[in-house]
């Protein structure tokens, strides 16, 4: 299917446009970074920051991107010059694009690791494993020169069949399948995890309010996750926002992807710590909670082959809708400003990301030389997405919308010309112009000291 700018392809329906946007939200994110940083950053407590960080921030941000997007049905590059013709504002599309892209490169690895994990976990190969094996053979494989790669081309293939097959074809209608299977797999292991023995501990682990672990440092962690997790600041929703239809309420569709968002990120740490807590194993962060310590658990409850293959595939799951929207901004910029079809902008990309991510995942090896700074490339790639790519993404986005576009045109937007009235745009709109870049701000000096 070719998508041109006079026939510009769109979503077919509102449910779509919010499994597509919560597909591209819910990811690793969710579940390996959330549940960490909520249980060691004061549990309940760090969920109010968190919350306080997704409504006055995320939401704000993730609307002016649909904003842009819908006003402009443009890529992110020339969004900023369709509404912004003199100025010279598209130049920072570009930088999207190319965060677009340093993401995809390790998020693609990691989801490559995932797909491996489905491997071993059908082919049963954890319990055989002690704990100690099991950490080896991660480390073995994660820095292994073959294996990953091969996992990541795939599911480099995996992501290009869908892309290929157009917005609405390939993005929504996946996203409106594998959206609700998701929810489903994640409440059937929160079951399973809350009703082991000793699973209160982990719980309170989780959700203990421990007011006085909260400081300037884990507010501002709190707004990276949000960050990270919403898949705002970088133009992923302005892309998308692209494909949304003149009757979506785009408030009401920033909040409904927000909500769910902040539900799959919590119901994840549900159905982890408990379980967790309940074999008497120390949580560890990120990559070791998943892959190490999570097959370890699987190995000890009862029906754990099941459990472990569910997990794998809610990882593999997540990761799939969530760099689905990365190689879109890709391809709808490269498709779209070098005139090239879509399956020419879809399989150069695939080639380039196929490249980087490949360097990435060899960056881990043993005494690798893909350094940059004294990093592996692919933990540079992820600090700098993270920590400097986003946010100051984010920090250009309302800025640019909030101060150099019409207030008029920002207001019609909102409210579909005029048919939809609420107060809450004037809030918005005063987030948008205060409160965001300030506290953008905050984040960005605060990571880089
Ligand atoms: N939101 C995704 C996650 O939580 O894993 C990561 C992500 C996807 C970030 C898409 C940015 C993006 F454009």
């Amino acid at each position: 299917m070719e998508e041109n700018q006079q026939s510009r392809a769109h979503f077919g329906s509102k449910f779509g446009v919010v499994m597509a946007a919560v597909g591209s939200a819910v990811g690793l994110g969710n579940i390996w970074r959330f549940p960490y940083e909520l249980g060691m950053n004061g549990g309940f407590a760090f969920l109010l920051v968190y919350l306080l960080c997704v409504l006055a921030l995320g939401i704000p941000v993730m609307l002016a991107e649909l904003i842009i997007g819908r006003r402009s049905r443009s890529n992110v590059f020339s969004s900023f010059k369709v509404l912004s013709p003199k100025g010279k504002w598209h130049y920072l599309g570009i930088a999207y694009v190319v965060a677009a892209f340093v993401i995809s490169s390790f998020y693609f690895v990691v989801a490559g690791w995932s797909l491996e994990y489905v491997y071993q976990a059908i082919t049963d190969q954890f319990s055989s494993r002690s704990p100690l094996e099991l950490s080896q053979a991660f480390t073995a494989f994660s820095t292994d020169a073959f294996r990953p790669i091969f996992w990541t081309i795939i599911f480099i293939f995996l992501t290009a069949i869908v892309i290929l097959a157009g917005v609405q074809k390939g993005i929504e209608n996946i996203s409106k399948v594998l959206m609700p299977i998701l929810f489903v797999i994640i409440i059937v292991l929160c079951v399973r995890s809350v009703t082991l023995p000793n699973a209160s501990e982990g719980l309170s682990f989780l959700f203990y309010p421990d007011f006085s672990k909260i400081n300037s440092s884990v507010v501002l962690s709190a707004l990276g996750q949000a960050f990270f997790s919403l898949s705002i600041g970088m133009g992923c929703l302005i892309t998308y926002g692209s494909y949304v239809k003149k009757d979506n309420n785009l408030l009401k569709t920033s909040v409904e992807v927000s909500v769910l968002d902040t539900l799959v990120s919590v119901l994840a740490s549900v159905a982890i710590f408990p379980a967790v807590f309940s074999l008497g194993i120390n949580p560890a962060k990120g990559p070791e909670l998943v892959f190490i310590t999570l097959p370890n658990v699987f190995m000890q409850i009862p029906g754990g082959y099941v459990w472990s293959i569910l997990f794998f595939l809610l990882l593999a799951l997540a990761a799939l809708t969530s760099i689905i929207s990365l190689l879109e901004v890709i391809t709808a910029y490269v498709s779209e400003e070098f005139k090239v079809k879509r399956r020419t902008a879809v399989f150069v990309a695939s080639l380039l990301l196929a490249l980087s991510s490949s360097l990435c995942s060899l960056s881990l090896g043993e005494g690798s030389v893909l350094k940059l700074f004294g990093m592996p490339l692919f933990n540079f790639f992820d600090y700098i997405s993270a920590k400097v790519l986003m946010p100051l993404g984010g920090l250009f986005i309302a800025i640019f919308l909030g101060w150099f576009c019409s207030k008029k045109m920002v207001f019609n937007e909102l409210s579909n010309e005029g048919q939809l009235k609420t107060r809450v745009y004037e809030l918005f709109y005063f987030l948008l112009r205060y409160f965001v870049p300030i506290a953008i701000l905050m984040v960005f000096i605060n990571e880089l000291r």
